[in-house]
């Protein structure tokens, strides 16, 4: 099956003080029609530069896209111009941050802000628009729409704007959503709740969905498959199960002991010791090296490439490949 999005090769490089340096390279994954992909990796390992990549929306004019593809249904985003890549935003690809009252408008009802992008990639009536939104707001979980589309958002608890948000994305019938750590400033019940509805989204409209996350729990959830992400590249890739129950990068592995349920309990849990490297200061070889006790010479002198260790499983580790039964973390 031809894949909705697939990535090839991308690379986002910055520009500061006269330095060039890359804070995404070589990241590649596929996400098939109805397919919910984690995105994991500690703060800073660039898993929302390559979100934003995806739509050309990048956080700061000294970034760039200096390579690869961003094939979506066959049509390439990397090469589109400024006017092509704005028609896809919102209509093929919506988006939804951490911070969803940073995103709404909040002198502006939020019935108002879901019917303004109706009216404005549906070309349709404004009753009609209103009509239409009050559905959306339905179909992600707000009671009594009729009446709280005329809230404002300081009238929204932090779920439900979450979920206003969701239904804004959606106002344009998007293939995919693309959710940038959507749960992280939720308590843990609400966060379930906006899982579940991410997942009957995806039942319901087929939609497929790229979910950020620093929590592996989160994805062994809702998630079908998982791409890691260290020091700006994608390090192990492949189905949720197989990843999660058997890992072959030594930073999925640490990662994995380091979620509650495999900690001491709480206050004791297992943290990886030493920091991520920063973007423009990455070590040479492998970026996970300094940190990992498998480390070897070759580690420090070559970047792994990622290679498939067992069917749609890919890892990035030659350590682990070469001697799986004893080197294995
Ligand atoms: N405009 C920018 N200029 C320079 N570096 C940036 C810029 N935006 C982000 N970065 C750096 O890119 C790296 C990846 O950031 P990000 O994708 O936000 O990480 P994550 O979402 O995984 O926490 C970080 O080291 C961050 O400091
Ligand atoms: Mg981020």
């Amino acid at each position: 099956m031809t894949p909705l999005l697939a990535v090839k090769n991308l690379a986002v490089r910055a520009k500061m003080h006269g330095h060039e340096f890359d804070l995404v390279e070589d990241v590649a994954f596929s996400l098939q029609r109805g397919e919910i992909l984690g995105l994991v990796g500690e703060s800073g390992s660039g898993k929302s530069v390559t979100c934003r990549a995806l739509l050309r929306l990048l956080p700061g004019a000294n970034l760039s896209i200096t390579s690869g593809e961003i094939l979506f249904d066959g049509r390439d985003f990397a090469k589109m111009t400024e006017t092509q890549i704005r028609n896809e935003r919102g209509a093929s690809v919506g988006m939804i941050f951490q911070n969803p009252a940073s995103h709404l408008d909040p002198v502006m009802s939020i019935g108002d802000q879901v019917a303004e992008s109706i009216v404005l990639h549906r070309g349709v009536s404004k009753a009609e628009a209103w009509s239409q939104t009050v559905d959306l707001l339905r179909q992600v979980g707000i009671p009594d729409p009729e009446r709280r589309a005329r809230n404002f958002a300081h009238e929204f608890s932090g779920g439900m704007k979450q979920r206003a948000m969701i239904a804004a994305a959606l106002a344009c019938d998007p293939q995919l959503l693309i959710a940038d750590e959507p749960t992280t400033a939720l308590d843990v019940t609400v966060q379930a709740q906006i899982l579940r509805l991410l997942m009957d989204l995806r039942d319901k409209r087929g939609l497929s969905i790229i979910l950020v996350t620093h929590d592996l729990g989160v994805v062994a959830q809702a998630c079908d498959s998982i791409a890691v992400m260290y020091g700006g590249r994608i390090v192990e890739r492949g189905p949720k199960r197989d990843v999660l129950k058997a890992p072959f990068h030594p930073y999925t592995s640490r990662l994995i002991a380091c979620q509650p349920a495999h900690g001491l309990g709480a206050g004791l849990l297992p943290s990886i010791p030493g920091q991520p490297p920063s973007a423009g200061d990455m070590p040479s070889g492998c970026r996970f090296h300094p940190r990992c006790d498998l480390a070897q010479t070759s580690c420090r002198e070559t970047v792994p490439g990622l290679k498939e260790r067992v069917s749609g499983h890919l890892a990035a580790c030659p350590i682990t490949e070469a001697g799986i039964t004893e080197a294995r973390p």
